[in-house]
Protein backbone atom coordinates (compact mmCIF):
# COMPACT_ATOMS: atom_id res chain seq x y z
CA UNK A 1 0.00 0.00 0.00
CA UNK A 2 1.23 3.53 -0.75
CA UNK A 3 2.68 5.63 1.95
CA UNK A 4 2.43 9.65 1.93
CA UNK A 5 5.47 11.44 3.07
CA UNK A 6 4.38 13.18 6.14
CA UNK A 7 7.45 14.39 7.22
CA UNK A 8 8.34 16.51 4.37
CA UNK A 9 9.01 19.85 5.26
CA UNK A 10 6.41 21.48 2.88
CA UNK A 11 3.89 19.34 3.94
CA UNK A 12 4.44 20.54 7.68
CA UNK A 13 4.34 23.90 6.60
CA UNK A 14 0.68 23.75 4.48
CA UNK A 15 -0.68 22.37 7.67
CA UNK A 16 0.77 24.12 10.72
CA UNK A 17 0.06 27.14 9.13
CA UNK A 18 -3.59 26.44 8.75
CA UNK A 19 -3.98 25.07 11.90
CA UNK A 20 -2.24 28.29 13.24
CA UNK A 21 -3.76 30.78 11.12
CA UNK A 22 -7.65 29.16 9.75
CA UNK A 23 -8.53 30.80 6.31
CA UNK A 24 -7.81 33.77 6.89
CA UNK A 25 -8.36 36.14 4.07
CA UNK A 26 -4.77 37.55 4.28
CA UNK A 27 -3.47 34.56 2.88
CA UNK A 28 -6.90 34.21 0.11
CA UNK A 29 -6.30 37.59 -1.18
CA UNK A 30 -2.13 36.64 -1.19
CA UNK A 31 -2.51 34.33 -3.62
CA UNK A 32 -5.18 36.34 -5.87
CA UNK A 33 -2.87 38.63 -7.49
CA UNK A 34 -0.56 35.93 -8.50
CA UNK A 35 -3.87 33.69 -9.85
CA UNK A 36 -4.14 37.04 -12.20
CA UNK A 37 -0.50 37.06 -13.48
CA UNK A 38 -0.84 33.62 -14.21
CA UNK A 39 -3.79 33.76 -15.97
CA UNK A 40 -1.55 35.33 -18.99
CA UNK A 41 -0.11 32.21 -20.00
CA UNK A 42 -1.67 29.92 -22.55
CA UNK A 43 -2.47 26.13 -22.48
CA UNK A 44 -1.40 23.71 -25.80
CA UNK A 45 -2.56 20.14 -26.86
CA UNK A 46 -6.38 20.24 -26.51
CA UNK A 47 -9.11 18.91 -28.47
CA UNK A 48 -11.71 20.72 -30.13
CA UNK A 49 -13.91 19.98 -27.36
CA UNK A 50 -11.71 21.47 -25.04
CA UNK A 51 -11.27 24.28 -26.72
CA UNK A 52 -14.91 24.67 -27.15
CA UNK A 53 -15.17 25.12 -23.66
CA UNK A 54 -13.06 27.26 -23.07
CA UNK A 55 -14.37 29.64 -25.08
CA UNK A 56 -17.77 29.20 -24.40
CA UNK A 57 -16.80 30.42 -20.35
CA UNK A 58 -13.56 32.31 -21.63
CA UNK A 59 -11.64 29.96 -19.15
CA UNK A 60 -7.79 29.30 -19.31
CA UNK A 61 -7.56 25.62 -18.57
CA UNK A 62 -10.71 23.22 -18.63
CA UNK A 63 -10.70 22.40 -14.76
CA UNK A 64 -13.64 22.40 -13.19
CA UNK A 65 -14.26 22.84 -9.52
CA UNK A 66 -17.13 20.47 -8.47
CA UNK A 67 -20.01 21.36 -6.26
CA UNK A 68 -18.22 21.69 -2.62
CA UNK A 69 -15.79 23.77 -1.70
CA UNK A 70 -17.91 27.01 -1.08
CA UNK A 71 -17.83 30.81 -2.07
CA UNK A 72 -13.89 31.24 -1.27
CA UNK A 73 -13.07 28.18 -2.89
CA UNK A 74 -15.11 29.09 -5.98
CA UNK A 75 -13.35 32.73 -5.85
CA UNK A 76 -9.92 31.51 -6.09
CA UNK A 77 -10.69 28.87 -9.01
CA UNK A 78 -12.37 31.27 -10.74
CA UNK A 79 -9.98 34.16 -10.39
CA UNK A 80 -6.91 31.31 -11.79
CA UNK A 81 -8.86 30.98 -15.42
CA UNK A 82 -10.66 27.46 -14.32
CA UNK A 83 -14.69 27.35 -13.79
CA UNK A 84 -15.88 27.77 -9.96
CA UNK A 85 -18.76 26.57 -8.24
CA UNK A 86 -21.40 27.04 -5.62
CA UNK A 87 -23.70 24.78 -4.28
CA UNK A 88 -27.02 26.25 -4.28
CA UNK A 89 -29.53 23.39 -3.82
CA UNK A 90 -29.24 23.86 0.37
CA UNK A 91 -29.49 27.87 0.25
CA UNK A 92 -32.18 30.26 0.80
CA UNK A 93 -32.78 31.94 -1.63
CA UNK A 94 -31.94 35.36 -0.22
CA UNK A 95 -29.21 33.49 0.77
CA UNK A 96 -28.12 32.21 -2.65
CA UNK A 97 -29.33 36.15 -3.96
CA UNK A 98 -26.18 37.28 -1.71
CA UNK A 99 -23.66 34.80 -2.59
CA UNK A 100 -24.23 35.28 -6.59
CA UNK A 101 -23.95 38.89 -5.95
CA UNK A 102 -20.60 38.34 -4.18
CA UNK A 103 -19.66 35.62 -6.80
CA UNK A 104 -20.28 38.12 -9.50
CA UNK A 105 -18.19 41.44 -7.58
CA UNK A 106 -14.92 39.03 -7.27
CA UNK A 107 -15.28 37.38 -10.60
CA UNK A 108 -15.84 37.50 -14.13
CA UNK A 109 -19.28 35.43 -14.30
CA UNK A 110 -16.69 31.81 -14.47
CA UNK A 111 -18.45 29.78 -12.30
CA UNK A 112 -21.58 27.76 -12.13
CA UNK A 113 -24.64 27.16 -9.76
CA UNK A 114 -25.22 23.69 -8.76
CA UNK A 115 -28.33 21.56 -8.16
CA UNK A 116 -28.95 18.59 -7.12
CA UNK A 117 -32.41 17.85 -8.22
CA UNK A 118 -33.68 15.44 -5.07
CA UNK A 119 -32.82 18.49 -3.02
CA UNK A 120 -35.29 21.17 -5.65
CA UNK A 121 -34.32 24.42 -6.90
CA UNK A 122 -35.98 26.59 -4.69
CA UNK A 123 -33.45 29.34 -4.92
CA UNK A 124 -33.00 29.52 -8.53
CA UNK A 125 -35.32 32.08 -9.55
CA UNK A 126 -33.36 34.47 -6.68
CA UNK A 127 -30.00 33.51 -8.30
CA UNK A 128 -31.36 34.34 -11.60
CA UNK A 129 -32.49 37.54 -10.27
CA UNK A 130 -28.96 38.19 -8.98
CA UNK A 131 -26.94 37.55 -12.11
CA UNK A 132 -26.18 33.80 -12.30
CA UNK A 133 -25.31 32.86 -15.62
CA UNK A 134 -24.55 29.04 -16.11
CA UNK A 135 -26.34 26.43 -13.99
CA UNK A 136 -25.43 22.41 -13.62
CA UNK A 137 -27.86 20.10 -12.55
CA UNK A 138 -26.90 16.58 -11.01
CA UNK A 139 -29.28 13.49 -9.94
CA UNK A 140 -32.16 14.19 -12.86
CA UNK A 141 -32.57 16.13 -15.66
CA UNK A 142 -34.22 19.76 -14.90
CA UNK A 143 -37.97 19.99 -16.15
CA UNK A 144 -38.69 22.43 -19.26
CA UNK A 145 -40.10 25.48 -16.94
CA UNK A 146 -36.27 25.37 -15.45
CA UNK A 147 -34.37 25.36 -18.85
CA UNK A 148 -36.35 27.80 -19.90
CA UNK A 149 -36.03 30.18 -17.53
CA UNK A 150 -32.25 29.85 -17.61
CA UNK A 151 -32.01 30.26 -21.87
CA UNK A 152 -34.74 33.37 -21.33
CA UNK A 153 -32.08 34.89 -19.30
CA UNK A 154 -29.47 34.00 -21.35
CA UNK A 155 -27.37 31.38 -19.48
CA UNK A 156 -26.01 27.80 -20.26
CA UNK A 157 -26.69 24.40 -18.79
CA UNK A 158 -24.71 22.04 -17.64
CA UNK A 159 -26.32 18.84 -16.61
CA UNK A 160 -24.37 15.27 -14.71
CA UNK A 161 -24.78 12.06 -16.74
CA UNK A 162 -24.00 8.63 -15.71
CA UNK A 163 -25.14 6.20 -18.92
CA UNK A 164 -26.27 6.84 -22.54
CA UNK A 165 -29.39 6.23 -21.56
CA UNK A 166 -29.73 9.10 -19.40
CA UNK A 167 -27.24 11.25 -21.83
CA UNK A 168 -30.01 10.79 -24.50
CA UNK A 169 -32.45 12.23 -22.24
CA UNK A 170 -30.31 15.23 -20.88
CA UNK A 171 -29.45 16.05 -24.53
CA UNK A 172 -33.25 16.92 -25.07
CA UNK A 173 -32.67 20.39 -23.19
CA UNK A 174 -29.54 21.06 -25.58
CA UNK A 175 -27.37 21.29 -22.63
CA UNK A 176 -23.67 23.32 -23.30
CA UNK A 177 -21.71 21.08 -21.32
CA UNK A 178 -21.89 17.32 -19.88
CA UNK A 179 -20.58 15.98 -16.81
CA UNK A 180 -20.07 11.94 -16.85
CA UNK A 181 -19.50 11.24 -13.25
CA UNK A 182 -18.05 7.98 -12.36
CA UNK A 183 -18.08 5.27 -9.20
CA UNK A 184 -14.61 6.69 -8.61
CA UNK A 185 -16.34 9.92 -7.22
CA UNK A 186 -16.38 11.21 -3.52
CA UNK A 187 -19.65 12.17 -2.30
CA UNK A 188 -23.67 11.27 -3.36
CA UNK A 189 -22.70 8.59 -5.91
CA UNK A 190 -25.03 9.13 -9.02
CA UNK A 191 -22.30 7.57 -11.42
CA UNK A 192 -22.43 3.37 -11.78
CA UNK A 193 -19.77 2.64 -13.86
CA UNK A 194 -15.84 3.63 -13.23
CA UNK A 195 -15.22 5.97 -15.86
CA UNK A 196 -13.02 4.14 -18.35
CA UNK A 197 -15.92 1.66 -18.78
CA UNK A 198 -19.04 4.41 -19.97
CA UNK A 199 -16.81 7.38 -20.99
CA UNK A 200 -16.44 6.46 -24.71
CA UNK A 201 -19.81 5.73 -25.09
CA UNK A 202 -21.33 8.72 -23.45
CA UNK A 203 -19.20 10.67 -25.42
CA UNK A 204 -20.42 9.13 -29.04
CA UNK A 205 -23.91 9.53 -27.66
CA UNK A 206 -23.22 13.21 -26.46
CA UNK A 207 -21.71 14.49 -30.84
CA UNK A 208 -20.46 17.97 -30.51
CA UNK A 209 -21.88 18.26 -27.04
CA UNK A 210 -18.77 18.48 -24.50
CA UNK A 211 -18.74 16.26 -21.90
CA UNK A 212 -16.22 16.58 -19.06
CA UNK A 213 -15.71 13.94 -16.14
CA UNK A 214 -15.77 13.41 -12.92
CA UNK A 215 -14.42 11.18 -10.53
CA UNK A 216 -10.89 10.39 -8.94
CA UNK A 217 -9.11 13.05 -10.44
CA UNK A 218 -6.36 14.59 -8.34
CA UNK A 219 -3.18 15.56 -11.14
CA UNK A 220 -2.69 17.26 -14.35
CA UNK A 221 -1.56 13.72 -15.43
CA UNK A 222 -5.05 12.21 -14.46
CA UNK A 223 -6.82 15.55 -16.79
CA UNK A 224 -4.65 14.32 -19.35
CA UNK A 225 -5.61 11.30 -19.58
CA UNK A 226 -9.24 11.77 -19.96
CA UNK A 227 -8.52 14.37 -22.09
CA UNK A 228 -6.67 11.86 -24.33
CA UNK A 229 -9.71 10.12 -24.05
CA UNK A 230 -12.05 12.12 -25.84
CA UNK A 231 -12.71 14.63 -22.73
CA UNK A 232 -13.26 18.16 -22.94
CA UNK A 233 -12.52 18.59 -19.49
CA UNK A 234 -12.17 17.34 -15.64
CA UNK A 235 -14.33 18.18 -12.56
CA UNK A 236 -12.94 18.04 -9.33
CA UNK A 237 -13.93 17.64 -5.95
CA UNK A 238 -11.68 15.76 -3.38
CA UNK A 239 -8.52 17.37 -4.92
CA UNK A 240 -10.10 20.75 -4.44
CA UNK A 241 -11.20 20.50 -1.37
CA UNK A 242 -8.05 19.86 0.47
CA UNK A 243 -6.88 23.74 -0.10
CA UNK A 244 -6.61 26.37 2.41
CA UNK A 245 -10.00 28.31 0.80
CA UNK A 246 -12.61 25.40 0.93
CA UNK A 247 -15.17 25.28 3.39
CA UNK A 248 -14.06 22.05 5.33
CA UNK A 249 -12.86 21.34 8.74
CA UNK A 250 -8.82 21.09 9.34
CA UNK A 251 -9.71 18.08 10.43
CA UNK A 252 -11.30 16.74 7.63
CA UNK A 253 -8.01 18.21 5.21
CA UNK A 254 -5.64 16.55 7.29
CA UNK A 255 -7.80 13.34 7.08
CA UNK A 256 -7.40 13.44 2.84
CA UNK A 257 -3.72 14.14 3.25
CA UNK A 258 -3.50 11.30 4.99
CA UNK A 259 -5.55 8.89 3.17
CA UNK A 260 -4.09 6.23 1.04
CA UNK A 261 -5.00 3.76 -1.66
CA UNK A 262 -7.45 1.74 -0.12
CA UNK A 263 -8.82 4.58 2.41
CA UNK A 264 -12.71 4.80 0.44
CA UNK A 265 -15.19 3.05 -0.22
CA UNK A 266 -18.57 2.84 -1.88
CA UNK A 267 -20.78 2.37 0.39
CA UNK A 268 -24.63 2.68 1.62
CA UNK A 269 -23.75 2.67 5.52
CA UNK A 270 -24.34 6.34 5.72
CA UNK A 271 -28.20 7.96 4.82
CA UNK A 272 -30.75 10.55 5.88
CA UNK A 273 -33.36 11.23 4.25
CA UNK A 274 -31.40 11.08 0.88
CA UNK A 275 -30.75 7.32 0.72
CA UNK A 276 -28.19 7.13 -1.54
CA UNK A 277 -24.75 5.64 -2.18
CA UNK A 278 -21.42 7.35 -1.35
CA UNK A 279 -17.90 7.20 -1.16
CA UNK A 280 -16.92 8.15 1.64
CA UNK A 281 -13.34 7.72 4.12
CA UNK A 282 -13.56 4.28 6.14
CA UNK A 283 -13.89 5.69 10.02
CA UNK A 284 -14.80 4.32 13.37
CA UNK A 285 -18.73 4.37 12.22
CA UNK A 286 -18.34 2.66 8.94
CA UNK A 287 -15.75 0.03 10.43
CA UNK A 288 -18.31 -0.18 13.58
CA UNK A 289 -21.46 -0.86 10.39
CA UNK A 290 -18.96 -3.10 8.52
CA UNK A 291 -17.87 -5.39 12.06
CA UNK A 292 -21.72 -5.55 12.64
CA UNK A 293 -22.08 -7.14 9.33
CA UNK A 294 -23.76 -3.57 7.54
CA UNK A 295 -26.89 -4.02 9.45
CA UNK A 296 -29.85 -2.15 7.46
CA UNK A 297 -31.52 1.09 8.85
CA UNK A 298 -32.94 0.59 12.44
CA UNK A 299 -29.96 -1.65 13.59
CA UNK A 300 -27.11 0.16 13.23
CA UNK A 301 -24.54 0.26 16.03
CA UNK A 302 -24.90 3.66 17.49
CA UNK A 303 -27.58 5.04 15.63
CA UNK A 304 -29.63 7.79 16.86
CA UNK A 305 -26.02 9.14 18.65
CA UNK A 306 -25.93 12.93 18.39
CA UNK A 307 -21.84 13.00 17.62
CA UNK A 308 -21.61 16.81 17.08
CA UNK A 309 -23.04 19.13 16.04
CA UNK A 310 -22.88 21.75 12.66
CA UNK A 311 -21.83 25.16 12.86
CA UNK A 312 -25.51 26.47 13.09
CA UNK A 313 -25.93 25.06 15.93
CA UNK A 314 -28.15 22.01 14.67
CA UNK A 315 -26.92 18.05 16.14
CA UNK A 316 -25.42 15.73 13.62
CA UNK A 317 -26.31 12.40 14.45
CA UNK A 318 -24.10 9.35 13.39
CA UNK A 319 -24.76 7.80 10.26
CA UNK A 320 -25.90 11.72 9.18
CA UNK A 321 -25.03 12.66 5.79
CA UNK A 322 -23.55 15.98 7.88
CA UNK A 323 -19.60 15.94 7.55
CA UNK A 324 -17.17 17.96 9.34
CA UNK A 325 -17.25 21.08 7.55
CA UNK A 326 -16.08 24.26 8.48
CA UNK A 327 -17.44 24.89 12.45
CA UNK A 328 -18.41 21.86 13.23
CA UNK A 329 -17.62 20.58 16.78
CA UNK A 330 -17.92 17.12 18.12
CA UNK A 331 -17.04 13.80 17.57
CA UNK A 332 -15.33 15.28 13.98
CA UNK A 333 -13.76 11.85 13.37
CA UNK A 334 -16.91 9.90 13.47
CA UNK A 335 -19.17 11.89 10.59
CA UNK A 336 -18.86 11.72 7.29
CA UNK A 337 -15.64 12.33 4.90
CA UNK A 338 -16.89 12.45 1.88
CA UNK A 339 -13.39 11.47 -0.14
CA UNK A 340 -13.14 9.89 -4.06
CA UNK A 341 -10.60 7.58 -5.05
CA UNK A 342 -8.15 9.76 -6.05
CA UNK A 343 -7.50 10.82 -2.70
CA UNK A 344 -4.37 8.85 -2.15
CA UNK A 345 -2.27 11.31 -4.63
CA UNK A 346 -3.48 14.10 -2.16
CA UNK A 347 -0.28 14.86 -0.14
CA UNK A 348 -0.91 18.94 1.02
CA UNK A 349 -2.98 21.38 1.43
CA UNK A 350 -2.09 24.13 -1.15
CA UNK A 351 -3.91 27.35 -2.37
CA UNK A 352 -6.61 26.98 -4.83
CA UNK A 353 -4.07 28.77 -7.25
CA UNK A 354 -0.80 27.23 -6.01
CA UNK A 355 -2.70 23.91 -7.04
CA UNK A 356 -4.88 24.81 -10.49
CA UNK A 357 -0.86 26.15 -11.59
CA UNK A 358 0.63 22.71 -10.39
CA UNK A 359 -2.29 20.96 -12.37
CA UNK A 360 -1.41 22.88 -15.29
CA UNK A 361 2.62 21.96 -15.69
CA UNK A 362 1.22 18.24 -14.70
CA UNK A 363 -0.90 18.80 -17.70
CA UNK A 364 1.49 20.12 -20.15
CA UNK A 365 3.76 17.38 -18.69
CA UNK A 366 6.65 20.68 -17.41
C1 LIG B 1 -17.64 16.93 -0.02
C2 LIG B 1 -18.38 16.67 -1.31
C3 LIG B 1 -19.64 17.27 -1.48
C4 LIG B 1 -20.33 17.08 -2.70
N1 LIG B 1 -21.53 17.72 -2.87
C5 LIG B 1 -22.14 17.67 -4.08
C6 LIG B 1 -23.30 18.45 -4.36
O1 LIG B 1 -23.79 19.21 -3.53
N2 LIG B 1 -23.85 18.37 -5.60
C7 LIG B 1 -23.34 17.53 -6.57
O2 LIG B 1 -23.87 17.49 -7.68
N3 LIG B 1 -22.25 16.77 -6.32
C8 LIG B 1 -21.62 16.83 -5.13
N4 LIG B 1 -20.48 16.11 -4.91
C9 LIG B 1 -19.94 15.27 -5.99
C10 LIG B 1 -19.09 16.13 -6.89
O3 LIG B 1 -19.91 17.00 -7.65
C11 LIG B 1 -18.21 15.32 -7.86
O4 LIG B 1 -19.01 14.46 -8.63
C12 LIG B 1 -17.14 14.52 -7.16
O5 LIG B 1 -16.53 15.29 -6.15
C13 LIG B 1 -16.09 14.08 -8.15
O6 LIG B 1 -15.23 13.14 -7.60
P1 LIG B 1 -13.88 13.52 -6.84
O7 LIG B 1 -14.31 13.96 -5.47
O8 LIG B 1 -13.11 12.24 -6.82
O9 LIG B 1 -13.22 14.61 -7.59
C14 LIG B 1 -19.77 16.27 -3.72
C15 LIG B 1 -18.52 15.67 -3.52
C16 LIG B 1 -17.82 15.86 -2.34
C17 LIG B 1 -16.45 15.25 -2.19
Amino acid sequence: MKKKDHSSRRNFLKLSSLAGLGLSTTIFSSYKSEQLKETKKEIGKLNESSKRLLKLFNLKYPFFQAAPGGEKLAIAVANAGCMGSIQLAWKKPEDAYEIIKRLNNETKGNYYANYVLHRGTKSLDKALEAGCKNFQFSWGTPEKSIVDKIRNAEGTLGIQVTSPLNTKKALEHSPDFLICQGIEAGGHVQGTSYVKDILHEIIETAGSVPVLVSGGISTGHDIRNVINMGAAGAVMGTRLIATIESDISDFYRQKLVEAQENSTVYTNCFSDKWNAMTRVLRNSTFLNWEAAGCPLLGNKPGEGDVIGKKENGKDIYRYSTAGPFEGATGNLEAMIMYAGKGVDKINDIPSAAELLERLCKEFENR
